[in-house]
């Protein structure tokens, strides 16, 4: 009888399982009403009386490991089987999935698109490396002119002839050229200069430009579309003032400031204390760009008008640095939504 447990106590120390069929194949040789271990207990009886103690306290601790062994092996493969197959349903749903967020210059590009096709105007996309002349000759700018230095412009290696555009004015020379008045167009799209990049400066930035011609364009109608474009994108209470400026391809030409979003006028670091910030150039398209472009300048007129979306978005969001636009950094990008 110590022999059998012996033996039977060595296999249950010694067994492995690799299933819950095993563990319950084995609770059935050991423990079951035939199992070896409960055969034991039934031939305890004719264990003679001297031994009883002994073979007792030995056949209690067999059986006792034995329960052990299998409750543990139990606990052990289901919780497995648990953690592979059968999803755990009181945990929380999966967190929501990130939506992204459209980039500052596009909401304001589109705000700009939307308030301007509200007055009839369509959208002319250009082309970002230009040759020189609609870059720049086509709209008076002479050969000489300072805006043609090698300081502000990229030049292409491979071609002398074309540059990367620094102005979205080029667009309205492509425009006039293959189409027929009456022409009413804005042109959003990036430019670039050689600019040393700091806070308020960069080598790429972009612009939306502006073109209107037709027979009878006034400066009162220029004057009457920036108003309207201002109280729309900043607010019915913003004013704009016109001071008399220089382009080669505007004439007259002025530059357009609108009362500081900021401080309303009351003057602070963003305006520099003045209570206006310039927004963009404009004025009345120059006959003889009319003329270069193959337009008939004595039945027809137009204005123009030329703003950065980068420092409107400024003013829109009060952004102070505007190397923060094409640095992609989320935590910026996510605090703005389209309107
Ligand atoms: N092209 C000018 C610039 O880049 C902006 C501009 C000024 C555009 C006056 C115009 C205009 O159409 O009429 O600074």
């Amino acid at each position: 009888m110590l022999d059998k447990i012996a033996r039977l106590s060595e296999e249950v120390n010694s067994t492995t399982v690799n299933s819950l069929e095993e563990i319950e194949a084995l609770r059935i040789k050991w423990l079951s009403k035939k199992g070896e271990i409960t055969e034991l207990f039934d031939a305890f009886k004719s264990v003679p009386p001297e031994q009883k103690k002994e073979v007792g306290q030995q056949l209690n601790v067999l059986k006792t490991n034995a329960l052990n062994k299998i409750n543990a092996w139990k606990e052990e493969f289901e919780s497995k089987v648990s953690d592979s197959s059968v999803p755990d349903l009181s945990l929380p749903g999966f967190p929501s999935v990130q939506n992204g967020t459209r980039h500052p210059l596009s909401i304001v590009k589109n705000q700009i698109i939307s308030i301007f096709s509200c007055l009839g105007f369509t959208v002319s996309e250009g082309r970002e490396i230009e040759d020189d002349w609609h870059n720049f000759t086509a709209l008076n700018t002479p050969e000489n002119h300072p805006a043609r230095d090698m300081q502000d412009t990229f030049y292409v290696n491979l071609n002398p002839e074309m540059v990367l555009r620094t102005q979205t004015s080029s667009v309205q020379v492509h425009i006039m050229q293959s189409h027929k008045p009456p022409i009413r167009t804005i042109s959003p799209g990036r430019v670039y200069r050689n600019e040393a990049i700091s806070a308020r400066a960069h080598c790429q930035f972009h612009q939306v430009e502006g073109l209107y011609i037709d027979e009878k364009v006034s400066f009162a109608d220029l004057k009457q579309t920036l108003l309207y474009f201002t109280r729309e994108m900043f607010g019915t209470d913003t004013k704009i003032r016109l001071r008399p400026s220089y382009f080669p391809f505007t004439e007259p030409s002025a530059e357009m400031d609108i009362s500081c979003t900021i401080c309303k006028g009351k003057g602070c670091n963003v305006c520099k204390y003045t209570g206006w910030v310039e927004i963009m150039g404009c004025g009345m398209v120059d006959p003889q760009v009319l003329i270069n472009c193959g337009i008939n300048e004595t039945k027809y007129k137009g204005f123009a008008f030329g703003m950065g979306i980068e420092r409107i978005a400024m003013l829109k969001y009060q952004v102070k640095d505007l190397r923060l636009f094409f640095e992609n950094d989320v935590r910026f990008l996510k605090q703005f939504t389209s309107a």
